[in-house]
């Protein structure tokens, strides 16, 4: 079934006292919505957020990982030792790795297939860039990296796969599609994916947004029909607005 699901990824912010700090105001929130929730901090803080949160509904979650499971890869974390500290699910694809760690879409094959076999949830971002979309290509560059990263993969892994549509210009810039753009482009999305496979998996595959998503903006995203969600980056920062944007599903419903 399509799961609607609210991400924070924190990026690289918050340290490990800023982590529990902020862990204890997520915990004083109350959830009103039916969406499931996760957070995404930092490596060095991912231990202590899943043992802060174990009897909670907050999944913590990976921002990355290699495609090897253990080597020679200074620096890198796999997806073994993820599962080691208690982590089920890793974004993979952010447009920050693509952009400042030149992660293509080949990587990132690899690295959706090293999750998989490690039986990890993948949340696979993509999204244009502006000149993309003024020239009219948005919909070239999303059937590409969706199709580059993911469709080698057979039917059964796509209980695994959420997909994150999030378009680079309204990343962290206060931009965000609108509405009717970004429902646009997850319906597009849904068809490529019933066009590759069939209507089951694109009937259940969900779709988040990304991009500059803000308590004020959720409700009405998240009230379109292909829009299961979203990856939100500045405003996970707060609980309050955090848990303003999960609520935000109540309100679509
Ligand atoms: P933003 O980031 O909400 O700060 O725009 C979204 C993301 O990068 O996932």
């Amino acid at each position: 079934m399509r799961k609607n699901i609210v991400a924070g990824n924190w990026k690289m912010n918050n340290d490990l006292a800023q982590t529990h700090a902020l862990i204890t105001d997520l915990k004083k929130q109350t959830q009103t919505s039916k969406a499931e929730v996760m957070i995404a901090p930092t490596y060095t803080s991912l231990y202590a957020a899943f043992e802060a949160l174990r009897l909670d509904k907050i999944e913590v979650i990976a921002q990355n990982m290699h495609f090897a499971n253990n080597g020679a890869y200074t620096g890198e974390i796999s997806a073994n030792m993820l599962k080691s500290v208690g982590v089920e699910t890793v974004i993979l694809g952010h447009s920050e790795r693509r952009a400042y760690f030149d992660e293509t879409d080949e990587l990132l094959s690899k690295k959706v297939d090293a999750a998989l076999e490690n039986n990890m949830h993948i949340i696979f971002c993509f999204g244009e860039e502006l000149n993309d979309r003024k020239t009219d290509n948005h919909f070239d560059i999303v059937e590409s990296q969706i199709k580059n990263a993911l469709f080698h993969l057979p039917e059964s892994t796509w209980n695994n796969i959420v997909l994150a549509y999030e378009p680079v210009w309204a990343i962290g810039t206060g931009e965000t599609a609108s509405p009717e753009q970004a429902q646009e482009m997850h319906a597009f999305i849904r068809s490529l994916v019933l066009d590759q496979y069939n209507n089951d998996v694109a009937e259940n595959v969900s779709i988040l947004y990304g991009g500059s998503v803000k308590p004020s903006n959720a409700k009405e995203i998240f009230s379109k029909p292909d829009v299961d969600g979203g990856l939100i980056g500045g405003a996970a920062l707060n609980a309050e607005d955090f848990f303003a944007i999960v609520n935000a599903f109540n309100m679509s419903y």
